[in-house]
């Protein structure tokens, strides 16, 4: 069965206050995008990437990712990541009408350990229509009103922080995106939408995602020593 990941990485990266898109920020020695494809290939199990790229950068973006040759595509993101993501989906199916599993996976989680995708696509291959990879959570956390009163605390127990790469069967996807009426901030959550069940497997601590000047300090001090 063949998979196909798709990564938007169209964003602006505005939070992490850089003067350049975030997927290209220099990280451990490469851009953030790079340490993200290589990752996803060192599974061993993915056979091609799609990469949304913000629209006047494909060029550059593709240049990045010239060592990985016809593997990775790279096509012009979208408004937003949606956007993006079904720009990506349309491109695989277009391209490799087969496609029958599905990631998709933030750029900004560019230390994800290969297990973690390889855990997903088994899970999808297994059966499940979709997958994503959660941690517990080991904070308290409280729901707000807009003042910032708290109007409740649930139960820390059954909560779940939520990574990716998200895998999909592609049909449950295509259906996901067609339907989709008010933006979401990932994709399990139009699958949920559509009342179809979304499985948990366990993710990982280096799949933490970049967003802030914080969070690049944290990857360099955890990977610049180690083997990328
Ligand atoms: O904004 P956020 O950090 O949640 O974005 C998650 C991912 O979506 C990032 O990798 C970003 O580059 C991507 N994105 C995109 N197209 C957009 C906006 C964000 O591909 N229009």
């Amino acid at each position: 069965a063949r998979v196909v990941a798709l990564v938007p990485a169209a964003g602006r990266g505005v939070r992490l206050g850089a003067p350049i898109p975030k997927a290209l920020v220099p990280v451990c020695g490469a851009p953030l995008l790079v340490h993200a494809v290589r990752g996803l290939l060192a599974a061993g199990c993915v056979d091609q990437v799609i990469v949304a790229a913000p629209p006047d950068m494909v060029d550059v973006v593709l240049d990045a990712l010239s060592e990985f040759g016809p593997t990775v595509r790279v096509v012009p993101g979208g408004e937003e990541r949606s956007d993006s993501v079904r720009l990506a989906l349309d491109e695989a199916v277009a391209i490799h009408p087969d496609t029958r599993v599905v990631l998709v996976h933030d750029a900004a989680r560019c230390f994800t350990p290969p297990e973690v995708v390889r855990a997903v696509v088994d899970a999808v291959k297994a059966g499940a229509p979709a997958v994503i990879p959660v941690l517990p959570v080991t904070d308290t956390v409280k729901q707000v009103d807009v003042d910032g009163h708290v109007v409740a605390t649930p139960d820390r127990s059954r909560l779940r922080i939520v990574q990716t790469p998200q895998g999909f069967d592609v049909d449950l996807l295509r259906r996901a995106h067609d339907q989709q009426d008010a933006p979401v901030t990932d994709d399990a959550g139009l699958v949920e939408r559509l009342g179809e069940p979304v499985a948990t497997v366990a993710g990982h601590p280096h799949a933490l995602k970049i967003t802030t000047p914080f969070d690049l300090v944290v990857a360099e001090a955890l990977f610049s020593g180690a083997q990328l």
